[in-house]
């Protein structure tokens, strides 16, 4: 059920979390589907609307920092304790730390790893339902596995409202892609998933940080579950608009640009601008609808933009290159 996202479907939403249901709400990256962290049945029955295998480890949300360490342990290591408190100041925001785990999260959020995932959202909405709530709340994005995360209610409501008690209603998200995820845990900090917060700004706050590359067998590797090579693909092909060649291309392409450029091939229907001036953040905050609306259009193809991988860039062409056919046929 669709709820507007004020005061009383909030206190609502809260109710069922603690009896042990599912709520989607708002965050500022895309929506998420949660469930009380500690309830494992309750997490369970996120696996089962997502479809999402089990291997794949969930982010536990909190409302303030007070609350990491009834999840993590990250004051243990003076290593990782020191880390913690540098990037503190971009929380609450889209940045998720893996920590070492508490052992009262269940196996079930965490598929058994020794570490968790923890971020501290900033929309009002998710902060005032995790204040309702009172304990941490796992969530991951409220999509079926596999595919683009949604970015508005509707979306979610579309794709899994019959199955979940609440989705609550608090409009687009603002950034519209997921959180960067970082790992505090070994010899130098790492980015799991590069996201909003931009490896740049980390490494003012960090020094040195490396970079996962995005693993084929991701499925074989319990360090990095979660990075599938075709996490975020569509229904209809895609591909980036330098392998398009127009000769041997189906009749109907979409095309998605990053910017308004002066002149578009005019086999293109529709063609979707994210952004006039070529403004990565707001071609981040259109991205996912965009695709998601071109590929309900029954389309043969999707020709999309690219763009330089720093900043957010970085976050933006990973998702890309995880929907991209990796093919050139067309
Ligand atoms: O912006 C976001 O992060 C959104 C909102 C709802 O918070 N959530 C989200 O969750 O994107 P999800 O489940 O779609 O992605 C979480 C990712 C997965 O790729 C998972 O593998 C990884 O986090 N992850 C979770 N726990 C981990 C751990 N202990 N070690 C490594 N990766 C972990
Ligand atoms: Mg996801």
């Amino acid at each position: 059920m669709l709820a507007q996202a004020n005061k009383e479907n909030i206190q609502k939403a809260a109710e069922y979390l603690k009896a042990g249901e599912l709520v989607a709400f708002p965050t500022e990256t895309v929506y998420g589907l949660g469930a009380v962290a500690f309830d494992e049945k309750a997490v369970k029955r996120i696996f089962e609307v997502k479809g999402r295998p089990f291997f794949d480890p969930l982010i536990v949300h909190i409302s303030k920092f007070e609350e990491l360490s009834s999840v993590a342990d990250w004051q243990s290591d003076a290593l990782i304790h020191e880390r913690v408190l540098k990037v503190r100041s971009l929380w609450p925001g889209p940045l998720t730390l893996i920590l070492p785990r508490r052992p009262v999260v269940p196996d079930i959020v965490t598929a058994k790893l020794s570490t968790v995932a923890v971020r501290i959202p900033s929309h009002t909405v998710a902060q005032q339902l995790l204040l309702a709530v009172g304990k941490p709340v796992a969530a991951p994005s409220a999509n079926p596995f596999s595919y683009v995360s949604p970015t508005t209610a509707r979306h979610v409501d579309d794709l899994i409202g019959n199955k979940i008690s609440m989705v609550l209603d608090g409009g687009p998200t603002e950034f519209g892609i997921e959180s960067t995820i970082l790992s505090l845990t070994g010899e130098t900090p790492e980015i799991l998933r590069p996201g909003i917060v931009t490896k740049e700004e980390l490494e003012r706050l960090l020094g040195k940080v490396n970079l996962r590359a995005p693993s084929k067998d991701a499925h074989k590797d319990p360090l990095a579950p979660g990075m599938l090579e075709m996490h975020y693909a569509p229904r209809t092909p895609l591909i980036f608009s330098e392998d398009y060649r127009k000769a041997s291309s189906p009749q109907h392409v979409g095309y998605i640009a990053f910017s308004a450029k002066n002149e578009f091939d005019n086999t293109f229907s529709p063609i979707s601008i994210l952004s006039k001036t070529g403004d990565l953040n707001e071609v981040a905050h259109k991205l996912f609808a965009a695709i998601r609306e071109q590929d309900q259009l029954g389309l043969d193809l999707i020709v999309i933009d690219s763009c330089p991988k720093t900043g957010i860039g970085l976050a933006i062409m990973d998702r890309l290159g995880k929907a991209v056919r990796k093919t050139t046929s067309h």
